[in-house]
């Protein structure tokens, strides 16, 4: 496999938040899926497993479950100072979930017991973060090959965190065996726009040489500069495609 390929794909490929409804073709949710089966995790415990979800009346009930969620979201987030508030939180609940016309929405769960397949002394020593960093970590390298598998089929997808508010429910809709972990839902089909251009740190400031190089060392307050610079980016982005979503 040549690395310039690989790189283009994962240049290429961005988080999308508004999809066509347009069908995706046959085998592709498959091909996604197995993308995911073939990623790292440790000891190769392999804890996820994967709900395809296409039937419209679940996906509206999984859409209604982060719906009533928001306004926590947006109560929370209005704790922050101004400059530091999320895009995607900066403003009251609009009620609009531009996943919601995603044809296929992939929901990605996992059993925490196959922590037990690492080193044993990995949890006890928190090698990984411990038993729940290293699952989570897991769960994570699979969610990236299903984008990232996505992205290569020509498809945009979204990262949709779940959080404790709605996990419990969305476990009892989808009939998720207690104990599991649901920590994203993925939504999978044709981008309905063109995202911004993409940002990312510059290489020079994340490689260090033999040590780590303190002339790159960022202080508090540049961390917080960084965030607000982030935001300030990133926000323009959130404002378009909000003014897209009530004028589509
Ligand atoms: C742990 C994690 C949680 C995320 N949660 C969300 C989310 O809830 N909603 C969302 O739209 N994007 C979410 N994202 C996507 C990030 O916002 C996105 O990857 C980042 O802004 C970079 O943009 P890009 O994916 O287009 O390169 C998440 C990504 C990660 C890795």
């Amino acid at each position: 496999m040549k690395y310039d390929g690989f790189l283009e794909l994962l240049r290429h490929r961005r988080s999308i938040r508004r999809f066509k409804p347009d069908p995706i073709p046959d085998g592709y949710v498959e091909k996604i899926v197995e993308a995911a089966r073939w990623a790292m995790s440790g000891g190769n415990g392999q804890p996820c497993e994967f709900i395809v979800v296409k039937d419209k009346n679940t996906k509206a009930k999984i859409v209604e479950l982060t719906d009533k969620v928001d306004p926590l979201r947006w109560a929370m987030e209005k704790t922050r100072l101004e400059e530091l508030r999320h895009p995607a939180r900066a403003k009251p609940p609009s009620g609009h979930h531009g996943f919601k016309d995603a044809p296929v929405f992939i929901v990605v769960c996992g059993d925490p017991r196959t922590w037990q397949a690492t080193v044993l002394c990995g949890p006890y020593l928190r090698g990984d973060g411990g038993p729940e960093g290293t699952f989570i970590m897991n769960m994570a390298n699979a969610v990236q090959n299903l984008h990232l598998a996505a992205a290569a089929l020509g498809l945009g997808s979204q990262w949709v965190s779940v959080n404790s508010a709605w996990q419990t429910s969305l476990g009892l809709l989808l009939g998720v065996p207690e104990g599991f972990i649901i920590p994203v839902v993925v939504p999978v089909g044709y981008p309905a726009y063109e995202p911004a251009p993409p940002y990312r740190r510059e290489l020079e400031e994340i490689m260090h040489f033999e040590k780590y190089d303190w002339s790159k060392y960022r202080s508090p307050e540049d961390i917080y500069q960084f965030v607000i610079n982030l935001r300030q980016r990133t926000r323009k982005h959130y404002t378009k495609f909000r003014i897209n979503e009530s004028n589509p």
